[in-house]
């Protein structure tokens, strides 16, 4: 490590927008033990910005931040072409690395990683499946474990973004999105996905296929209903259920403002993800750095976000008209066992 205290984690970024920035400011202002040393984006003035939020220093380009003197471990907030390259790289330098997701665009990417990961006999990449650290999720899968729902047969997940990113496609919908729910469901169930059909609303020939509901079947026989849209408008919504044989489980907002007006009362809904998930981005940043510490590797890795692949990819061919689609079953190699 470096001659700063051998315990401070010097953090490069590469990717600073909308991700890339909170991640910055969380970990400047919540995470213990860490400090951003240098930031890339594509966009020089982005990286301008957001660098001097932190007093980190604004590289050049991601390679020179990658292999650079002052850079411990990096954190992947790019788009989602940039992940695998970039992660491979670290890999190649020997580098702890938190990627966004998903870990590639395809199988075959992620596929790639696992096989350098598992070449190098180390684990050295976390996947920003950030809902397995939200307090709110933890509690559900602790309820699920401890038996006291019964036996889980079904479970109703509801994943909303108030507006649609700009380079969103159809695929994306499933590849980008719903990966959160193709994680976090079998995370939440002990319980592997074992098949995918995927069923969109018509829409206008040319435009999103948004809204997208999925059927998930479990390998122990539990039916998951996720539905996605990217362009709910009032707001960013997730929902879980949960339903067992002696009981139901669901999240509820963890925060937030009641509001009473004009003839309405309700709750006000936040506009996006960084609010929403604030805790789940602290408790995700401080086990990963945590982790590089104690040399000891935490959270989802390189093999879950392969996983989630496997099924995201199982989900576009169900979308591109295939019906009822298996997800594939690789045996998980030791390294993550
Ligand atoms: N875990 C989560 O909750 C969550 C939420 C949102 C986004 N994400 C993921 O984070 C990543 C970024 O998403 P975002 O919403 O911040 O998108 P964004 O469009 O706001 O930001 C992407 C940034 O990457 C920069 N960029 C483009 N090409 C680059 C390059 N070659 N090198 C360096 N930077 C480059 C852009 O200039 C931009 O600033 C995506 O992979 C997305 O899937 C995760």
């Amino acid at each position: 490590m470096n001659d700063e205290a051998t315990s401070v984690v010097r953090v490069g970024v590469v990717g600073a927008g909308a991700m890339g920035a909170a991640h910055v400011q969380t970990l400047t202002r919540w995470v213990g033990g860490a400090r951003v040393s240098a930031v890339h984006d594509a966009d020089p003035e982005r990286t301008a910005q957001v660098a001097q939020l932190a007093g980190a220093r604004a590289a050049a380009s991601a390679e020179q931040l990658v292999g650079a003197d002052d850079v411990d471990a990096v954190l992947v907030a790019a788009p989602d072409p940039l992940h695998e390259e970039l992660v491979l790289a670290c890999l190649a330098g020997g580098l702890p690395v938190l990627c966004e997701k998903p870990l590639a665009t395809g199988t075959e990417g992620s596929r790639r990683v696992v096989d350098a990961e598992l070449a190098g006999g180390r684990r050295l990449v976390q996947v920003g499946f950030m809902r397995r650290f939200d307090p709110a999720y933890v509690e559900l899968r602790a309820l699920v474990r401890s038996g006291a729902l019964g036996d889980v047969r079904a479970a109703h997940c509801v994943h909303r973004n108030a507006q649609a990113h700009p380079d969103a496609t159809s695929e994306g919908v499933l590849v980008n999105s719903m990966i959160h729910e193709l994680d976090v469901v079998p995370w939440l169930l002990d319980d592997p996905l074992a098949a995918v059909t995927v069923h969109a609303a018509r829409v206008p020939a040319g435009a999103l296929r948004d809204v997208q509901v999925a059927v998930l079947e479990t390998v122990a026989g539990a039916v998951v209903t996720v539905e996605v849209s990217v362009n709910a408008r009032y707001g960013y919504d997730i929902h879980t259920e949960v339903v067992g044989t002696a009981g139901t489980a669901s999240l509820t907002p963890p925060y937030g403002l009641g509001v009473r007006r004009a003839g309405l009362s309700g709750r006000v809904v936040g506009g996006d993800f960084v609010a929403r998930f604030a805790d789940a981005y602290r408790e995700e940043l401080a086990a990963w750095v945590q982790g590089i510490r104690e040399d000891r590797p935490v959270g989802p890795s390189a093999w879950d976000g392969h996983r989630a692949n496997l099924a995201a990819s199982a989900a576009v061919e169900s979308l591109h008209g295939a019906g009822r689609v298996e997800v594939p079953h690789e045996p998980t190699p030791p390294l993550y066992a």
